[in-house]
């Protein structure tokens, strides 16, 4: 089967080329920059609080927002509804043995619903979880239960511009030292992330998940796999790790998660709209956690899905096993990438899963990060585009006991792309405004918060500007663009 890499441009150029027809669309709008700079005031500054009405590219999350094919939008037809029983989650438990080889199937609402039923299961107050790094609702869980968390990456893997094609490995030496440090009896869970999310999507190795998996079982202590991103890491793998190089993504989808005992995921991102599951071949793992699905969730065959969405779903989770659907978004992303380093753009290195990462501490040098300027890269950049990208930084963090902002080990404009969503002259547009505001980044100021909220505040957080540096920016645009858009 031919995949996104397989064909050579005469040129030499390359091109990512679509392996996929676009047949189902949906009408966009591109507000003039002085809407765009309404509607972004009238947002507080947060992305998240903008109405897609006022966005021409929506490139804050692939969560919900990956283009479904036309063989999950025909099993969604044939979905089996039933409250207890339905044979649509048979078709999904039978879909995740075939895919990531777990027997035991618990069924959740969207990821951090398996968060809630881990960390609820699993930990006590003062349990440390050792972890390549945080995702931010898994955080939230982990302190919502009194738990702490310690990120072991390798040393370097924070550095923006990189060849290590490995960011997401976890440092084992640094590992034994914890477990030992704090004492078994403290670390009731290791975690591993594929594509480790808020680093820039940065995979992790085979062998690193290998050697994770040895230390855990030396200690008896449970591995579990963030599998939300788990595709593009298999496809990584096979690009990137010489082992894997003849596997296929099927097979080494089915090696990682062999190395863990509980596999979760979000199927927004996987597979479809919604969703999610806990995986395990342990009936320990799936008894002490039963209990808690129907509690929260929904029965043990819904767990608060539709049963279209369970349909969708388990299509979906097949579909991961192809190459060329999974390796759609790495390939724009790689794309996008090389040709905003070309214009001497900082981005994260090497291209990850996820989104194009642009660093914004590297951009915008004159906002120091206690102004947040990953949140005014990504106001600054739908302002002049019309483009939402994600902030990845200080506001996406949390306070000290004191009140002060934990700073964020990297400050990222996440410019996501959900897998088959967007063209390629879509993807050259980002090019051109982004290369146009780098070449005025000296007028963009800070932010400071004027409503904050005292969790996940990044969500519903209001902002304002430190200065009039959005309606200069603004003027800028038009000195230079004209009547255009
Ligand atoms: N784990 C990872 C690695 C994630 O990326 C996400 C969600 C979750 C867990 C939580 O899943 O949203 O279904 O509850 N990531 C989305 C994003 C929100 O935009 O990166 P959820």
């Amino acid at each position: 089967m031919s995949d996104t890499q397989s064909v050579r441009f005469f040129s030499g150029e390359s091109i990512p080329l679509e392996m996929h027809k676009v047949r189902v669309v949906q009408k966009l709008y591109l507000p003039p920059v002085e809407e765009r700079l309404e509607a972004i005031r009238r947002a507080g500054f947060n992305t998240f609080l903008l109405n897609t009405r006022e966005v021409y590219l929506d490139m804050l999350t692939d969560s919900g927002t990956n283009a479904m094919s036309d063989a999950q939008m025909g099993a969604m037809m044939q979905a089996d509804d039933a409250y207890a029983g339905s044979q649509s989650f048979e078709r999904m438990q039978q879909a995740i043995e075939e895919v990531f080889g777990k027997r035991f199937v618990l069924p959740v609402h969207q990821g951090r619903a398996a968060e809630n039923i881990i960390c609820r299961t699993y930990l006590k107050p003062g349990s440390i979880i050792p972890m390549n790094y945080h995702f931010t609702t898994t955080l939230a869980h982990i302190q919502a239960n009194g738990g702490r968390i310690a990120e072991l990456l390798t040393d370097g893997a924070l550095n923006i511009k990189s060849s290590n094609p490995f960011k997401g490995n976890m440092d084992i030496a640094k590992l034994r030292a914890l477990i030992e440090a704090e004492g078994v009896a403290n670390v009731p869970l290791i975690r591993m992330e594929a594509s480790t999310n808020l680093i820039g999507g940065q995979p992790f190795s085979l062998a690193n998940l290998r050697e994770v998996s040895k230390l855990a079982r030396e200690y008896r202590i449970p591995l579990v796999l963030d599998a939300s991103l788990i595709g593009e890491n298999a496809y990584f793998i096979k690009q990137r790790e010489p082992e894997f190089r003849n596997s296929s993504v099927a097979d080494i989808l089915l090696q990682m998660c062999a190395e863990a005992d509980i596999v979760y995921f979000s199927s927004r991102k996987v597979s479809s709209s919604r969703g999610g599951a806990i995986c395990t071949n342990r009936t320990d793992v799936f008894d002490a956690m039963k209990s808690l699905v129907p509690l929260y969730e929904g029965f043990l065959t819904y767990g608060g899905m539709s049963v279209r969405e369970i349909e969708a779903m388990a299509v979906g989770l097949r579909e991961t096993t192809d190459e060329s659907v999974i390796g759609q978004s790495p390939s724009f992303i790689a794309y996008l990438v090389s040709r905003l380093e070309a214009h001497g753009i900082p981005v994260v290195t090497p291209a990850g899963g996820l989104g194009c990462h642009v660093d914004a501490m590297g951009f915008l040098p004159q906002v120091p990060q206690k102004e947040y300027p990953a949140g005014a890269l990504a106001a600054a950049f739908y302002l002049i585009s019309g483009v939402r990208g994600m902030e990845r930084g200080t506001v996406s963090s949390i306070r000290d006991e004191n009140g002060n902002d934990v700073l964020s080990d990297v400050e990222l404009l996440r410019l996501a792309f959900p897998r088959r969503v967007f063209t390629l002259s879509q993807t050259k547009y980002i090019e051109d405004r982004m290369h146009w505001l780098h070449t005025r980044r000296d007028l963009v100021g800070g932010l400071r918060f004027v409503e904050e909220p005292p969790v996940l505040r990044f969500f519903m957080g209001r902002m304002e500007a430190t200065s009039d540096w959005p309606e200069r920016l603004m003027k800028a645009f038009r000195e230079d663009f004209g009547d255009s858009l």
